[in-house]
């Protein structure tokens, strides 16, 4: 039986009991701002809120965030309670507020410019900073705080995303050694030789092993994170079940590829979508020429300015193609108060400007950059009206446009050129894989997105449209709450659906591939490449 939203319904009901459901987040999945006077709600750009709120939805509780809109105290209650969905409220907000101190130091600083770029293999170098260090812990605690607020008087498990929380797990065990704690770290996790870099690496260890659960996108992750451990900490690592044992406490580390809703994009798409691809040409001049499109937010993992050198590249090698398409990058600003960020845009906007000029003519410019935020109706119009898509990020956890462009393609059409370096690329082998460093390669993917035949295009996309399907989000969700359901108190015996084991055994660390093979490869040699650079920069 496949994964539906009533399934994980059921799964959520049988295996909480009656224990709560409370989700920890740094960003909200509905932000309030002012616009021209008047309150107005977006849905931020970001992978984890695209595949949290569907989930959410699905098994009702509360979601924990940091409230950033400036809007947002306008509409919530005297405890910064508000009703989400904002249009058909089915879960509850809890917003956290924060101040500019807390930003800078917690998201800004420790999250963003230390835990990102140190979990990337992107050469951007962290930031160590100890008062950030301290605001980060301190944030950890606010957030704390909340969380046993939210779960006074009952049992309740309550789910941690990503790096912004650490330290979480540990204080909330600490108050409440009966609540279940999971967690799932959206991004990749390095090899222990770059890790244990971080002057802090013992206390976030310690901090996540104060999780029931602890899942990652890949086995691999999985690999570095008990590599990590075994290297830093006094504990034991039963690497047959893929636990940690620590002082009186076990912690299970899994993986568990994240995924989408893929009835959603129908409901974007509504039944005037050509209406609105045709308005949305007009506006940015593109013609009926084919289109490729990029969608991200700016950031240096995704390879931005690479997949720019690529159309370059493009041109060069191939002038027939001047004038008949468009590259269309969506940009959504993103952590623009970290300079490495300003930086990226500028060069984005620099790199699209060189282009146009070179290649150029007065009624056609070969890249389109909107640097603004799009809703997910614009984007799932561009998904599917676009000939090709380009994730080329230079490391990605998952990446979530890959599988969401697949799941806008109902006419099998399109084709998807994908970097080898994200989690995405292990469970699409039919997108036209590339390495992200190789504007050769990459120029070659963007050549074979404007010129594959529609069979080829069909049997690819068709494979790729069978996968999602089957691993959307609702099954990510349901093997995550089968798993650590086991620890929730009393669970109601209510029997699971029998068509598939509760839950998978992890995969089998099987012989890797070839591809697999040159891609750790290329892995362990920028870990090397990163700590030889680390260690003569004096870190
Ligand atoms: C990545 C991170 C998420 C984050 C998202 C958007 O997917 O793993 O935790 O929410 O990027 O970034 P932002 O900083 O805007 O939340």
């Amino acid at each position: 039986m496949g994964w539906s939203k009533e399934r994980l319904e059921e799964v959520a009901r049988t295996r909480l009991g009656g224990a709560k459901l409370i989700v920890v987040a740094n960003r909200e999945p509905y932000i309030h701002r002012y616009k021209n006077g008047e309150v107005e709600w977006i849905r931020p750009a970001g992978g984890l809120t695209t595949a949290l709120d569907p989930v959410m939805q699905a098994c009702g509780g509360v979601w924990v965030a940091h409230g950033s809109g400036d809007a947002d105290r306008a509409v919530t209650d005297a405890s910064g309670r508000v009703g989400v969905p904002p249009d058909d409220p089915n879960y509850v907000l809890r917003r956290v507020w924060l101040s500019k101190d807390d930003e800078e130091g917690y998201y800004y600083g420790t999250a963003n410019s230390m835990l990102w770029p140190l979990c990337h293999q992107v050469f951007a170098r962290p930031v160590f900073d100890p008062k950030h260090w301290e605001t980060y812990r301190r944030v950890n605690e606010t957030f704390a705080q909340a969380v046993l607020e939210e779960a006074e008087g009952g049992p309740a498990l309550v789910f941690v995303q990503d790096y912004h929380f650490a330290l979480l797990p540990r204080l909330l065990k600490a108050a409440r050694p009966d609540l279940v704690t999971a967690q799932f770290w959206h991004i990749p996790w390095p090899g222990p030789e770059k890790f244990l870099v971080c002057p802090w690496a013992k206390e976030l260890l310690d901090g996540m092993l104060g999780n029931d659960l602890l899942g990652f996108h890949t086995q691999h992750d999985c690999n570095n994170f008990l590599d990590t451990v075994d290297r830093a900490l006094e504990c034991r690592i039963d690497r047959e079940r893929f636990a940690v044992q620590r002082a009186g406490q076990s912690t299970t580390v899994r993986p568990f590829p994240i995924s989408v809703d893929p009835a959603l994009a129908q409901e974007y798409l509504g039944n005037d979508w050509e209406d609105r691809a045709t308005a949305l040409r007009k506006k940015h001049r593109l013609g009926d020429r084919p289109l490729i499109v990029g969608v991200d937010r700016v950031d240096y993992t995704k390879g931005i300015p690479e997949r720019l050198q690529a159309v370059d590249r493009l041109l060069h090698k191939h002038p027939e193609l001047k004038g008949q398409f468009h590259f269309v990058q969506v940009g959504a600003p993103s952590r623009t108060h970290i300079p490495a960020y300003r930086d990226l845009t500028e060069e984005v906007n620099a790199l699209a400007e060189k282009i146009n000029w070179e290649h150029g003519t007065e009624d056609w410019q070969p890249v389109v950059f909107l640097n603004e935020h799009h809703g997910p109706e614009d984007i799932f119009v561009l998904y599917r009206t676009a000939a090709g898509c380009i994730v080329s990020s230079l490391h990605d956890g998952m990446n979530l446009v890959a599988k969401e462009f697949v799941t806008a393609r109902d006419d099998e059409r399109g084709v998807l050129v994908l970097s080898q370096f994200t989690g995405a690329a292990r469970e699409l082998p039919d997108a036209v894989l590339v390495n992200p460093f190789d504007v050769e390669e990459m120029a070659d993917g963007l050549h074979a997105s404007l010129t594959m035949s529609g069979s080829e295009q069909e049997r690819r996309m068709r494979r790729m449209r069978g996968q999602v399907d089957d691993h959307n989000i609702y099954r990510w969700a349901g093997m995550l709450l089968s798993e650590v359901g086991k620890r929730v108190p009393d669970p109601v015996s209510v029997s699971v659906p029998a068509a598939e084991p509760e839950v998978e055994e992890p995969e089998p660390i099987a012989a890797p591939t070839a591809q697999e093979r040159r891609q750790e490869h290329h892995i362990a040699r920028e870990t090397y490449l990163t700590a030889m650079y680390l260690a003569s920069a004096g870190v």
